[in-house]
């Protein structure tokens, strides 16, 4: 590993996932990143503030798969949704009723159709673009925090969604009360977008309906007497290499734990994407690096093996929750965009130098030694050791989570499924051994007598079944509480912690290692 590594290459490489997860197509924040940099610095900013646009840009959708368990709930596919909203002007209602319902209700059954457009108009439904939009940002704020950003970026972060004329989520700021970086992300974001979709024309168009709404009519003004010189450098050349070359100074370095702080921060939201997955990432990791140690393997192997562990799942932000929480068998079809996401993997990590190293391995998390895993089906040959412990820790954590349509396996059973699998020539034996060794050896787990945040053993309880998706009616039954008990808990949780929704709730469970033992939703 190099001493020194540069953050905004991890970003940029992750940035991808971002992308996807939002259901769009690859660099486009990495272009949205170009255009803010530039036009934050034809607008006049003070670099300290270009490099906090710079950042908010790279990472305005870094918080949006944490609410995807709630979308997909709502609409279906949450990414084609997701997607729709990114080009609709949300300030405008004719423009919500032309351009994002019929996105959300295309190819939908007219029972589907129903159900959408009741829940559209219900006060939970008129309440969920807010709701949206609180989560993401708490989610995306404090991601920044995690890898290394200052305040300033987190804060441009939480605020990037604020409307200008003061009427948007989360918290109505209005005017010059939002964060000029978070402006200058917000209309750079949606000018890569109307870019990618109709050129200069169409972004020029685009910014103007939304000038004085949701964006910063100076900001416009700037963006659309500069359109074409803007959006032709942001065109031009390989944005990942593009975006290197114009990140503001001083250049950010991290070293190897700061390293391991951004892969663990991707590999929890990655997790957020369903409650299903809930600190699988970081246990697979755990498990990994324990049974490294005990198989010998060399510093290097270890510690590639580490991060590709953590980040191993990535690529399960680009496929939709309607496939990873479906309670049912998957279709062919399903199945074959499920098994794609170790390859959304590779790709996501080959896009950051830094990670590239861990993109193979993270790759191979579901090989087997007689071809018949994914998504290469490759065999015994191609098969590291790494590769071979990856495959045994995530196969054995895997099965001790609840999944949509099975339940955990205790410890033992999994154990033996392990074994089983050994006899059947598709894991290593030694690999198995040691996850096995690493899983006995690391529970049960101390616990602290005092909890992250102030909670009491009863709120952890509770905020765990929280950030599991548990409405407060189900908490109350799952606890034998009131409704009215298990709705006061929540409210201190929140309080206590200092968030406004079930993603922030889940994103602070995940940092304090909250989530790790299994919770059946
Ligand atoms: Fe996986």
């Amino acid at each position: 590993m190099t001493a020194e590594l540069r953050l905004a290459d991890l970003l940029g490489g992750l940035s991808i996932a971002c992308d996807l997860g939002f259901g769009l197509p690859p660099e486009e924040a990495m272009r949205s990143c170009l255009i803010a940099t530039a036009l934050a610095r034809r607008h006049g900013l003070a670099e300290p503030e270009v490099a906090d646009a710079y950042y908010t840009a790279l990472l305005m959708h870094v918080g949006c798969s944490a609410l995807s368990f709630e979308t997909a709930a709502a609409f279906g596919d949450e990414r084609p949704v997701l997607e729709a909203v990114a080009r609709t002007n949300v300030a405008d209602p004719e423009d919500v009723a032309g351009t994002l319902m019929p996105a959300i209700l295309e190819g939908k059954s007219a029972g589907e159709r129903a159900r959408i457009l009741s829940y559209a108009t219900s006060p939970e439904g008129l309440r969920f673009g807010h709701d949206f939009d609180t989560g993401t940002c708490e989610v995306a704020s404090a991601t920044a925090r995690r890898v290394g950003l200052g305040e300033s970026v987190a804060r441009a972060l939480k605020e990037a969604v604020e409307w200008w004329n003061g009427a948007g989520p989360p918290d109505g700021l209005e005017g010059e009360e939002i964060a000029l970086p978070a402006r200058v992300a917000r209309a750079a974001a949606d000018a890569a977008r109307f870019d990618r979709l109709g050129g200069t024309g169409a972004v020029v168009h685009a910014l103007r309906q939304r000038s004085g709404g949701i964006l910063d009519p100076s900001i416009v003004e700037t963006l659309t007497a500069n359109a074409d010189e803007l959006l032709a450098d942001a065109r031009t050349g390989d944005p990942r290499d593009r975006v290197l070359e114009v990140e503001p100074g001083p250049v950010i370095e991290i070293d190897a734990t700061g390293l391991t702080d951004v892969a663990a921060a991707f590999g929890d939201l990655a997790d957020l994407k369903t409650p299903w997955t809930h600190g699988h990432s970081a246990g697979v990791a755990k498990l990994a690096a324990t049974a490294a140690e005990s198989l010998r393997l060399d510093a290097r192997s270890a510690s590639r093996l580490h991060l590709s562990a953590l980040l191993a799942d990535l690529g399960r932000v680009a496929i939709s929750n309607a496939i990873w929480e479906k309670p049912g068998p998957l279709t062919a079809a399903e199945w074959e965009q499920a098994r794609m996401h170790s390859y959304h993997s590779e790709r996501i990590l080959a896009t950051s130098e830094a990670l590239e190293p861990m993109a193979r391995v993270a790759g191979m998390h579901h090989e087997r030694l007689d071809g018949s895993g994914y998504y290469r089906g490759c065999g015994t040959r191609d098969l590291s050791p790494a590769v071979r412990i990856l495959a045994a820790a995530d196969a054995f954590h895997a099965m001790t989570q609840d999944r949509p349509h099975r339940p955990a396996l205790e410890a033992e059973q999994a154990a033996a499924e392990l074994q089983e699998e050994v006899r059947a020539g598709r894991l290593d034996g030694d690999a198995v051994s040691a996850v096995l060794e690493a899983a006995g050896a690391t529970r049960p787990r101390r616990r602290d007598n005092v909890r992250p945040g102030g909670l009491s053993e009863r709120e952890v309880e509770v905020a765990r079944l929280v950030a599991a998706g548990c409405s407060n009616p189900e908490i109350a039954e799952r606890l034998v509480i009131s409704r009215r008990t298990a709705e006061h808990h929540v409210q201190h949780i929140y309080a206590k912690v200092g968030v406004a929704s079930r993603a922030g709730l889940a994103l602070f469970a995940h940092e304090h290692d909250l989530v790790t033992e299994t919770v059946s939703r």
